[in-house]
């Protein structure tokens, strides 16, 4: 019989993915989200894209601080594991808006282990981030490299995976995989889903991608000398579908009776600059990008990629696609819905 997985923020960007991967493996989705940063379309998407398997995927509009309506869901059917996306992400915001941060990220996930452990589900997986890694001191990021974090979103992360720890010390029974991606891009190879963000773009291939539709003139760079192969930033990014993977990985992983509480890298190990990916993307698209050279955003580290070889190890994934092809399905999923999921035809 089919697995009972919950997905937290299951409607929003790499959780419509993976419920998607979810759905094809074999597993039985329950998404719960506040439609906050996404749309019931992504869900109707998915439907369409699982084909066979769409009748065993279920949504429910609930915020997860809304603690009666999870547990009513929790009192409904078992789950074998709950993924945990739900949260918010925009760290500019985060810095004008702490409290508000604290409240949804950190008292969302206490409220969603609590009722968890009340109905005898103790499998998680956890959506953490590179940006524990603060300003990293050296490359590639081993999952062993000090923590730190440079803003209030980042503390999200760095206090949710101590949470995490003390209460996997507190009892062993719980399984715990904090999985930490590095710069998630691209979209599903159809182009049917894929990412939408509110607002204006904080993130590159979001940005680039409404300069490419003729949403936004052009691109600003954020820096132009750093101690990089072209002076600008570099990142780890890695496909969706190749991080929607990682989560069945994780997934599967928890029913290791080794597994406490671990962490894992999500990344290619591979380090891309700004102008490379600019570049990249403009090939695929035929799109010119027109750049505007500016300062370096405060904050931004230098260099960031993973070192991958902890996940390839012990979840015996590895990332299979490159950047031509980040950037391909990035501008399908662009081309195919450039106003994103609402106005889309
Ligand atoms: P997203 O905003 O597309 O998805 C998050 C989803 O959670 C949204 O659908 C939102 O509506 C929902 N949500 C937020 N707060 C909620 C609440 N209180 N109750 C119910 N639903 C709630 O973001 P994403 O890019 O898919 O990121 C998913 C997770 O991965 C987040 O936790 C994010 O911090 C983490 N992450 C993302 C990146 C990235 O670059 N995209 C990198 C590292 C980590
Ligand atoms: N950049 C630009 N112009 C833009 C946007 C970004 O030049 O308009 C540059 C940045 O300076 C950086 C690179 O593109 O060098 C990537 O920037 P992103 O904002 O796309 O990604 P970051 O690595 O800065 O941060 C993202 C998320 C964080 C997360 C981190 C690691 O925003 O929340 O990836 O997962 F923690």
């Amino acid at each position: 019989m089919s697995q009972n997985i919950l997905v937290t923020g299951g409607a929003g960007y790499i959780g419509s993915h993976t419920v998607l991967q979810l759905l094809l493996s074999g597993y039985r989705a329950v998404v719960v989200d506040n439609l906050d940063n996404s749309s019931s379309v992504a869900i109707s998407r998915v439907k369409e894209l699982a084909g066979e398997h769409a009748s065993n995927l279920d949504f429910h509009k609930i915020d997860l601080r809304d603690k009666p309506a999870l547990e009513k869901l929790f009192a409904s059917m078992k789950f074998y594991a709950v993924i945990h996306f739900a949260g918010l992400k925009a760290v500019g915001e985060s810095v004008q808006k702490p409290l508000m941060y604290y409240d949804n990220n950190i008292t969302g996930t206490i409220i969603l282990l609590e009722v968890m452990v009340a109905h005898g589900c103790k499998n998680l997986v956890f959506s953490s981030s590179a940006t524990v890694y603060g300003s990293p001191k050296e490359v590639p990021c081993t999952e062993e490299l000090p923590l730190s974090a440079l803003n209030p979103y980042g503390r999200t992360k760095l206090y949710i995976e101590e949470i995490c720890r003390d209460v996997h010390q507190s009892d062993p029974e719980w399984k715990i995989i904090l999985l930490r991606y590095f710069n998630p891009v691209g979209a599903h190879p159809s182009g049917h889903i894929g990412e939408d963000p509110c607002g204006i773009p904080n993130n590159l291939m979001p940005f680039v991608q409404q300069v490419a539709v003729g949403r936004l003139p052009s691109l600003k760079v954020f820096g132009n000398d750093y101690k990089t192969k072209d002076g600008t930033g570099v990142r780890d990014y890695i496909h969706v579908i190749d991080l929607a993977d990682g989560h069945i990985a994780a997934v599967k992983k928890l029913a290791d009776p080794s597994v406490g509480c671990e962490v894992y890298n999500l990344g290619t190990g591979k380090g891309t600059s700004v102008l490379e990916m600019v570049t990249a993307f403009e090939k695929v698209s035929g799109k010119k990008i027109p750049l505007v050279m500016a300062a370096r955003r405060p904050g931004d580290a230098e260099i960031v990629y993973a070192a991958n070889g902890k996940a390839e190890r012990e979840l015996k994934w590895m990332a299979k696609y490159g950047i031509e092809e980040m950037c391909r399905d990035q501008w399908n999923w662009a081309s195919k819905n450039p106003y994103g999921y609402e106005k889309s035809a």
